[in-house]
């Protein structure tokens, strides 16, 4: 994809070799890398093979890495030095991930005590980037990379002023997972590997700087900032996000970060963090990462959320003003420990990260609002997962309905689907049902006891349950097929919900040709954002265009704000012939860039000739507001060609 081949001499033989080798990378804590660096003994039975990573973590591998950083706003351009501490085995050749840099130097040695060394770039794969091949020492422990970025850097969202909330400032903000932090810092980028990371970073005077780590809560005047991650995480939860903040601590170790316009709105949805982290923690053990804060970034934001250690990245769609969208921070922050602390050893092992989770988030739910909240989530979640399971099946891979994905030559992208999220979920809610929750609930607290600051595989998950719940409960489960089989399994537990039967009873009544706001004060606030999502599908795709306008004479769903509902609202309108929505839906695909909102509202677009024309004018003007995660998937899906 990139022009970039820096013609090096190639002075060490067999290089090429190596490229052609499968790339493996044992996995385990750096402790553990620290055994057999000493034994000289590389277990081959504990490699796991990344297909996402050129990086030969192992024969060498990061430590501790530590980043020197210049963020140039005038050319929206990160200055770097990538300092890497590394466990070496005595190969003569590291490896790392590099996409859309440019490389400056590389040079061995600790700082001050640098030589120049040789390295070669290999050829670019338009998903992975290239590997970057770094002749070095059997017995080099320090590998410094000098580069910058560029516009090819997907990570990055550089944003002018008028982007923001205070429309005075520049932002900029980056999105690791899942292989982006290649885009920016140089690095083994494969989340078998974990490292300890510090930076230096210099902003502009009159911005903040907060990463993944220990964060500063007021500007300094020198626009230097100093950070630290003192446990070891996988590469691409290394982040940062640069602006105009300003923080407001909502209780002992934790906060908001977001933009001075925003930050009582913040404050005010986002009560409740403290008690969710004590539930949390009453859950599955203690928060091992110190602080927990969330920062409100732009609306670009490809992502409802991040779970970025110690700091959550989100999108202010969240902030809906009737503080009924924090699931998503109930999920982002039980990342904390599903995913952040047990980490997925490969991206086909993504279920691992994303259907804990989201069990995770839901029992986190249920215990702050209880059970008929969380069933409602949980029945929306599954409306989902059952669409997407026929989706898949019709499509190019079938067999992306199994919980371990097999995402060779393919962007680790595709497989965030509701498979892992929700089939994931399920498949721990039927495993909860079937040994009590008892039983389930000290078993899920010993695993992330057992495999915590560790990367797992399905395998070894599966292992680990048969060895600790289902053989010692002397129970017959069918796990292969919940992990290696299609769709979802028959004895997936059934959720039923009398609050959601009633929306839907309502919608029923409407489609019928009644008024139900007849006689009755029917308000938005009666129901919670979950419900009215309910009611709307549960229309049919043709009612007749005046009951819809009935409902947006009464609750306005058109231009409501809650861009969950209004997205909702707006493919049900497209399906039915409502065009009148046309001047509100555009409203919001230019100033949201969240591709959960984003690609319903396209998709159902690209369905018709007349709507795709639409799709396009307002897509030529919009793609700019949105980082690169979402210009791909809409590029794609648009079959859109820049100029
Ligand atoms: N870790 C994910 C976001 C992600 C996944 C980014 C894969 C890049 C690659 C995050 O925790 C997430 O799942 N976000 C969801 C939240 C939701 C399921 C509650 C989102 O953004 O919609
Ligand atoms: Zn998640």
């Amino acid at each position: 994809m990139q022009p970039y081949y820096y013609a090096m001499k190639i002075p060490f033989s067999s290089l090429f070799v190596l490229f052609l080798l499968p790339l493996f990378s044992a996995c385990g804590g750096n402790e553990a890398l620290e055994n057999e660096a000493n034994s000289k003994k590389v277990k081959i039975s504990q490699q796991v093979r990344d297909a996402h990573s050129y990086a030969n973590t192992n024969e060498i591998r990061t430590k501790h890495l530590h980043l020197e950083l210049e963020v140039d706003f005038s050319t929206k351009t990160i200055y770097g030095v990538a300092r890497h501490e590394m466990t070496n085995l005595g190969t003569d050749t590291a490896i790392f991930d590099i996409r859309g840099l440019e490389i400056q130097k590389v040079t061995i040695g600790s700082k001050g005590n640098e030589i120049n060394t040789d390295y070669v770039i290999g050829q670019e794969d338009e998903i992975l980037g290239a590997p970057l091949s770094v002749k070095i020492k059997q017995n080099t422990e320090n590998v410094n990379i000098y580069y910058k970025t560029t516009d090819h850097s997907g990570a990055l969202d550089w944003l002018d002023p008028q982007l923001t909330e205070g429309k005075k400032h520049p932002y900029l903000y980056t999105q690791g997972q899942a292989i982006l932090t290649r885009t920016w810092i140089p690095c083994q980028d494969t989340p078998a590997n974990r490292i300890t990371y510090s930076a230096d970073v210099q902003v502009p005077t009159d911005l903040m700087a907060v990463m993944s780590a220990k964060n500063p809560t007021q500007r300094n005047k020198q626009g230097k900032y100093h950070f630290e991650m003192h446990q070891p995480i996988p590469a691409y939860l290394i982040a940062l996000a640069v602006g105009n903040l300003s923080y407001r601590s909502l209780g002992k170790n934790c906060g908001v970060y977001t933009e001075p316009e925003l930050i009582n709105a913040v404050a005010w949805e986002f009560v409740d963090l403290n008690k969710m982290i004590q539930t949390a923690e009453d859950l599955y053990g203690k928060y091992e990462w110190e602080q927990y804060d969330v920062i409100i970034l732009p609306y670009s934001f490809p992502f409802g959320g991040m779970e970025n250690p110690r700091l959550t990245f989100a999108n202010p769609t969240l902030i809906a003003g009737d503080r009924s969208l924090i699931s998503v921070i109930a999920h982002e922050l039980a990342h904390s420990w599903s995913g952040n602390l047990v980490t997925n050893a490969t991206w086909d092992d993504f279920w691992l990260n994303e259907g804990f989770t989201v069990y995770f988030e839901n029992r986190i739910m249920e215990a702050l609002y209880g059970k008929e909240v969380a069933d409602i989530l949980a029945l929306i979640e599954f409306q989902e997962l059952e669409q997407e399971v026929k989706d898949i099946q019709a499509g190019d891979h079938p067999n992306d309905t199994y919980l371990k994905l097999a995402l060779d030559g393919r962007d680790p992208d595709e497989g965030m689907t509701s498979i892992a999220y929700v089939k994931g979920a399920f498949f721990l809610k039927t495993l909860e049902e079937t040994v009590g929750r008892a039983k389930f609930d000290a078993f899920m607290k010993a695993y992330f006891k057992a495999y915590k600051f560790q990367t797992l595989t399905t395998e070894m998950f599966e292992a680990y349950l048969q060895e600790h719940l289902l053989i010692p409960e002397g129970i017959n489960f069918n796990t292969k097929d919940w992990l290696y089989g299609k769709g979802i399994p028959d004895n997936c537990v059934r959720l039923h919900s009398p609050r959601f039967e009633h929306v839907e009873a309502l919608a029923v009544q409407l489609a019928e040709g009644k008024n139900i706001f007849k006689g009755k004060n029917l308000k938005r606030s009666d129901y919670v954002t979950q419900e009215w999502q309910a009611f709307i599908r549960k229309l049919p795709r043709d009612i007749d265009i005046a009951q819809l306008k009935l409902v947006d004479e009464h609750l306005n769903f058109k231009a409501c704000g809650n861009a969950e509902i209004m997205t909702e609202w707006y493919v049900l309108g497209i399906q039915a012939g409502y065009d009148e929505l046309r001047p509100e839906m555009a409203k919001l695909l230019k100033k949201v860039g969240r591709r959960k909102f984003l690609l319903p509202i396209y998709r159902e677009l690209a369905k018709s000739e007349k709507n795709m024309s639409f799709a396009h004018q307002v897509y030529r003007e919009a793609r700019k507001n949105y980082h690169s995660i979402s210009v791909k998937t809409m590029d794609d899906l648009l079959k859109y060609h820049p100029n």
